[in-house]
């Protein structure tokens, strides 16, 4: 089977309504907290992804019984001093910065030394900014280049507390800090930029000591040592940042409307509301609720009559993080000229995103201006793409596959889109949902 789509057909309209897989941070958090809990953990709706399959496989190689049948997952925690391994323990983060950076953070009393693995593109990322301040709990780090995968981590049992400033607005950052906060004597205190706060929500909800105080532009959070924590019983609500192809798909065809069940909204998550609702698109939540914490809803939107352009506050950056590939495409719609800035972190993901949302407007013919954390995009609502355009070598970027296929239904032309096992990574039915828009009548 050749792994790569070729499509060459904009899509008719669609009203639909769908679902979408459960929720890529929340599942790898539930994963790895229930492995160091005593008792047995459940979930629904977990997502079946390469990323939650690689966190599962990684709690397995420590000792940790995973049983998933049907649609439910059940692991057998061992409490939070329980993992048992043998010593040259290798754990494969394969494409998950999620899993490589939490996992980071539990592991900091291993008695023997790990070696923490990836594949291509996460060995190309940044660990620094997780051995940095894991070292100063008293763990020693060794890794290639002093900054990234492979890297070794030799534990110990005597941790102190820490203080950390989190600078970047990264919740793997700050999530693998507090994780390993739940490790040390004494109180480890947090000052993060805000970004997505699963992991405080759910240490919140198993009423461990966790306290955070919301400030305007960071949030203060104080974790202390635990010795037990209770199985968690969980459904696993839609992710956002999946449905975010769907979302924009909807607001780039004409006369379409689409439903997304169940979607976690998380205020930290959904930028790319704000952002698309100041772009003049519709978009309402309904059916809103508080699961264990975490707010749901139902999301509807339509095709809007025009776009507007948008000069992107930074302050939705964080909250959008995973989800500017497709509104760079938006914009590309829109009537005007629309600017995102400070937006370093984005170069740092699976693939340099900000390089290859770039790479894809100018393939398509958008004119751009790019600097290296900024890109303004000159919108044309009129634009119809008639020409071949190949992706490939794009580091198999789950996001950049599926921004690629929501560009060649929107816009026409003929796309040849290598590497479609990508979206393996964090959605892997998202060719079959595409399937079903597109055979409606
Ligand atoms: C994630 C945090 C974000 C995001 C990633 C998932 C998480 O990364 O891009 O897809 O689950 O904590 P950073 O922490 O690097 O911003």
């Amino acid at each position: 089977m050749p792994n790569k789509i070729i499509l060459k057909k904009k899509i008719s309209r669609f009203n639909k309504k769908i679902f979408i897989p459960g929720d890529k941070s929340i599942s790898i958090r539930w994963v790895l907290i229930s492995s160091i809990a005593d008792g047995v953990s459940k979930a629904k709706n977990l997502l079946m992804s390469e990323d939650v399959l690689a966190s599962l496989e990684a709690i397995r190689k420590l000792g940790v019984r995973v049983v998933v049948k049907k649609d439910i997952c059940k692991i057998y925690g061992v409490g939070i001093k329980g993992y048992k391994y043998k010593k040259n323990l290798v754990i494969n983060a394969k494409n998950s910065g999620t899993l490589g950076r939490l996992i980071s953070g539990i592991l900091i009393d291993t008695p023997f030394p790990i070696k923490i693995i990836g594949d291509e593109s996460l060995s190309k990322r940044d660990f620094r900014r997780v051995s940095k301040p894991l070292s100063k709990f008293g763990v020693s780090f060794k890794l290639r280049n002093k900054c990234n995968l492979p890297l070794i981590m030799s534990g110990s049992q005597k941790l102190k507390p820490i203080k950390f400033f989190e600078k970047k607005g990264s919740a793997q950052c700050k999530s693998s800090v507090i994780l390993g906060g739940l490790k040390a004597d004494g109180k480890t205190i947090i000052k993060a930029k805000k970004s997505r706060n699963h992991t405080e929500l759910l240490l919140k909800y198993l009423k461990l000591p966790i306290k955070i105080k919301e400030k305007k532009n960071f949030d203060l959070i104080e974790i202390k040592k635990v010795n037990k924590i209770k199985p968690i019983i969980y459904q696993v609500p839609s992710d956002i940042s999946s449905g975010a192809f769907f979302i924009a798909l909807t607001v780039l065809s004409k006369n379409s409307q689409i439903i997304i069940k169940n979607v976690n909204v998380n205020s930290t998550r959904i930028g790319i509301i704000s952002i698309l609702r100041k772009m003049g698109v519709k978009i309402l939540l309904f059916n809103k609720k508080i699961y264990k914490g975490e707010p749901i809803a139902d999301i509807f939107v339509r095709s809007p009559k025009k776009i507007k352009s948008i000069n992107c506050p930074s302050k939705l950056n964080s909250g959008a993080i995973d989800e500017f590939l497709v509104i760079f495409l938006i914009a590309a719609k829109a009537e005007g000229i629309s600017f995102f800035k400070n937006l370093d972190e984005l170069n740092k993901k699976e693939s340099p995103r900000l390089k290859w949302g770039s790479k894809i407007l100018k393939l398509m013919g958008v004119k751009i201006i790019t600097t290296k954390n900024s890109i303004k995009i000159f919108g044309n609502p009129q634009l119809e793409i008639n020409k071949k355009i190949v992706i490939e070598k794009y580091l198999k970027d789950h996001r950049v596959f599926m921004t690629s296929v929501i560009a060649a239904l929107s816009f026409g032309g003929e796309w040849h889109i290598h590497d479609k096992d990508a979206v393996q990574t964090s959605f892997p039915s998202f060719l079959k949902i595409i399937d079903i828009l597109k055979n409606e009548k």
